[in-house]
């Protein structure tokens, strides 16, 4: 595997192999599991070359979220990656990524980015919007994977590509669960044990919300509410559970197929979120 952590040396690499070969990149902030690997191997089924990033990008945390002590374990991620047989890893810091002050940024509009996630974390999206478009910009790849897991992220991305008309198809792929169904996340390492096993009750709650809806429940504030009030009473503190059109995320009627159930919810000091499809 090569690493490249300046934008010349991965746009060199591209370059010479840009005339032959497609390339799909798999943008990441590192800290690697099971979920980024999968999304690795399904890489590698859409195009001759993968590259892997790994940044963790200021611009997306809010002031007193979690960016300083995002774990950071390269060595570890790099073995992985190679393993994986992953061919290029764009590993930049923040003095390649963001020479000066990032002023120009991609916003994108506040009925995709300022629901859910970014109501509860303004200008998240817009961070993820504007690192993305830089990765794709440095990499220019032929096509570019992103987890479910994040769901509002990939939504975001999918319209931004879109409507930039950018040559890169989107994939998403499958959310990769533990054992016990919790979601694999890079912050689950935040977790004591005791809520490690807690933790999975995210998952099932979200899975009696989609059982409640294919078995003909359209009253979705009511179901959104049980899940909450479940939560609540094992020591969660929800931000909110929301059935949503999986399409835009706007509010469903009830007549309305093709949904998704998210959910983010804090655990002590941990923000976890899942989402299920109907
Ligand atoms: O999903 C992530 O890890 C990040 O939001 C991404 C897409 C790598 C942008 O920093």
């Amino acid at each position: 595997m090569q690493i490249h952590e300046t934008i010349a040396g991965l746009r060199a690499a591209r370059g010479k192999a840009g005339e032959v070969s497609t390339l799909a990149l798999v943008p990441t902030m590192g800290n690697l599991h099971e979920g980024h690997i999968a999304l690795m191997t399904q890489a590698r089924a859409h195009a001759d070359q993968v590259a892997a990033t790994i940044f963790v990008n200021r611009l997306q945390f809010r002031p007193g979220e979690d960016f300083e002590k995002y774990p950071r374990t390269f060595a570890a991620d790099c073995e992985k990656l190679a393993a994986a047989g992953v061919e290029h890893l764009f590993a930049p810091d923040e003095a390649e990524m963001y020479p000066q002050p990032q002023s120009y940024h991609v916003e994108p509009p506040p009925e995709q980015a300022g629901i859910l996630d970014g109501e509860f974390r303004p200008g998240h999206f817009r961070g993820v919007a504007t690192v993305v478009m830089k990765l794709f910009q440095i990499a220019q790849p032929d096509v570019a994977l992103f987890g479910k897991k994040d769901y509002q992220q990939l939504m975001v991305i999918r319209n931004m590509v879109r409507e930039f008309n950018l040559p890169i198809e989107i994939i998403g792929g499958e959310t990769v669960r533990a054992a016990d169904g919790l979601a694999l996340s890079s912050r689950n390492g935040y977790l004591s044990a005791a809520e490690r096993a807690e933790a999975p009750r995210l998952c099932k709650v979200l899975t009696k919300v989609i059982d409640a809806v294919r078995g003909g429940a359209r009253d979705f504030p009511l179901l959104e509410q049980g899940a909450i009030t479940e939560l609540r009473a094992n020591g969660w503190v929800p931000d909110y559970v929301a059935l949503r059109k999986k399409l835009d995320l706007q509010l469903p009627s009830a007549h309305d197929s093709g949904l998704v159930v998210l959910a983010a919810a804090r655990l002590g000091s941990t923000r976890l979120i899942d989402n299920l499809e109907v």
